[in-house]
């Protein structure tokens, strides 16, 4: 109870300096009711959004963080971005997807297109292997952090943290609303609306730390995995930044999964990127990083892939690949 006031006094105090950045659920915009109730009562019956079975730890209105967040985050609420399968609300925005993409599987199964949710599984590329239990509070403070999109600063508890700052590492063209509304939130949450400049690989790498380090190989290959962090710049045999550049031909499209091969460009890191359009703007010296080629959170196809580069027998297998190599 001690620990508790003093989180309490803690996002006051942080409520009132304002340390916190502007993302939802932080800084000025935290709505405690939203996921707490204080007695677990109201007139004698259970309170609005709460579950049946509490009071619960921490005063939540919802046993599960993962069910309490997905209350909202489900596509029920209008104006809450939609993260769960199967998610309507970017059709016909510009963007084919949100920037995390969705999760698939509801709390407790195991999902081949994504993250999984409360399930017990071992980290993918981490040295030491490890074991964990995902939820959506692993990667985002219900409470806020300075990070974009409240990213927790330490997603494996290490102690050495990885900040990604809105309007540093990461750039919108427009910011969400307040109070929000579903139109709003379609914009700002839409894939097209976001551009990177740097620090999101490292935020996935702390994770999937074996990943952080690009693998050098024998020549004339450079590399045993697919680095991050690597440009066109040198040009070599082994990539195309003209083609890159230009967008057009093979690799590009209009739709994924449209029956004619070619996607929207992939997203990228523009290393001096000081806004949305600098962090948009296609050249040689951009960057292929994790969110290139996977969603956070998982999307359409195998292993949380853009395209379907397991799919045999569709147009687009090898389209995320030539929008950058083109051989
Ligand atoms: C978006 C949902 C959400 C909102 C909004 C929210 N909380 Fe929480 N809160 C949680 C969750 C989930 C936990 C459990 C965290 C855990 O298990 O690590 C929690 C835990 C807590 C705790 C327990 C201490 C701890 O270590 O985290 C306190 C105290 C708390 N919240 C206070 C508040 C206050 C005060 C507000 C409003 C200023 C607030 N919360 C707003 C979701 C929320
Ligand atoms: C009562 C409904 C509700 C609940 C419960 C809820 N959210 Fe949200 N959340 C929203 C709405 C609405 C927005 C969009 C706000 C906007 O765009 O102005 C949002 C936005 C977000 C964002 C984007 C923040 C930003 O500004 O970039 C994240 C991340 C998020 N929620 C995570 C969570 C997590 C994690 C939980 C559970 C601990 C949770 N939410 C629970 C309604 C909810
Ligand atoms: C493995 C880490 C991870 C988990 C688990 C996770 N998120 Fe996210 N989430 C992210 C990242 C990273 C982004 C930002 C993606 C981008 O814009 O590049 C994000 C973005 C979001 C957004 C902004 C809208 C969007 O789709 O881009 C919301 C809302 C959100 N997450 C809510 C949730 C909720 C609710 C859960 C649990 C059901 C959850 N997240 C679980 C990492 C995660
Ligand atoms: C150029 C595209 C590309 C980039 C960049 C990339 N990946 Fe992958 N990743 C893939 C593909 C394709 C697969 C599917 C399996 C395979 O072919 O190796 C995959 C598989 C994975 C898997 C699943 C492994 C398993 O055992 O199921 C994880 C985890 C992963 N990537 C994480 C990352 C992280 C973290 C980053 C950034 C450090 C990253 N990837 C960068 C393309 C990429
Ligand atoms: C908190 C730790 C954590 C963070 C942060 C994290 N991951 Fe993972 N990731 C896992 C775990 C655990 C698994 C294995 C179970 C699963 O599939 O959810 C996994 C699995 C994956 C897979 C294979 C999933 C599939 O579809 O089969 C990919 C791809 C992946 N992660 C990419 C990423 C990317 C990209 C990021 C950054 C946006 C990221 N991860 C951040 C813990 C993490
Ligand atoms: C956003 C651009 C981009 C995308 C998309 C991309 N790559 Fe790459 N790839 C690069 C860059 C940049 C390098 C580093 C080039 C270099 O210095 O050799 C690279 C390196 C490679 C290499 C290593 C060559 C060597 O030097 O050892 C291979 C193989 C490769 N990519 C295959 C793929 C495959 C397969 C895909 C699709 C799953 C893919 N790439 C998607 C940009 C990309």
């Amino acid at each position: 109870m001690v620990k508790n006031s003093l989180k309490i006094i803690t996002i006051f105090m942080l409520l009132a300096v304002g340390t916190v950045a502007d993302e939802f659920h932080g800084g000025g915009d935290i709505l405690c009711s939203d996921c707490h109730t204080t007695h677990y009562s109201q007139s004698g019956t259970l309170p609005e959004r709460a579950e049946p079975g509490g009071p619960f730890s921490d005063l939540l209105l919802i046993e599960s963080a993962d069910r309490l967040c997905l209350t909202c985050h489900d596509g029920t609420d209008p104006a809450a971005p939609d993260v769960l399968a199967p998610v309507a609300m970017y059709q016909g925005s510009g963007s084919e997807f949100s920037g995390g993409g969705f999760f698939s599987a509801a709390e407790g199964l195991i999902s081949i297109t994504g993250h999984d949710l409360g399930v017990i599984t071992q980290v993918p590329y981490s040295n030491p292997v490890k074991a964990t239990i995902l939820s959506c509070i692993s990667c985002h403070d219900p409470h806020g952090t300075i990070n974009y999109r409240n990213l927790v600063i330490d997603p494996d508890s290490s102690g050495t943290g990885v900040t990604v700052g809105l309007g540093s590492d990461v750039f919108e063209e427009i910011h969400q609303q307040i109070p929000p509304s579903r139109n709003a939130s379609i914009g700002a949450y839409r894939a097209g609306n976001i551009g990177y400049r740097a620090r999101m690989t490292e935020w996935c790498a702390d994770c999937h730390n074996i990943l952080g380090q690009t693998d050098p190989a024998n020549p004339p290959a450079h590399f045993n995995r697919h680095p991050s962090l690597a440009s066109f710049e040198p040009s070599d045999y082994h990539n195309d930044p003209g083609h890159w550049a230009v967008g057009i031909g093979e690799g590009f499209g209009v739709a994924t999964g449209d029956g004619i091969e070619g996607i929207p460009r992939l997203r990228f890191q523009a290393p001096g990127a000081t806004d949305y359009t600098s962090a948009t703007t296609p050249a040689a010296s951009n960057q292929v990083f994790c969110g290139t080629c996977h969603f956070a959170h998982g999307g359409p196809f195998k292993s949380s892939i853009l395209w379907p580069f397991n799919d045999q027998v569709s147009a687009d297998l090898y389209s995320g690949c030539q929008q950058c190599h083109y051989k």
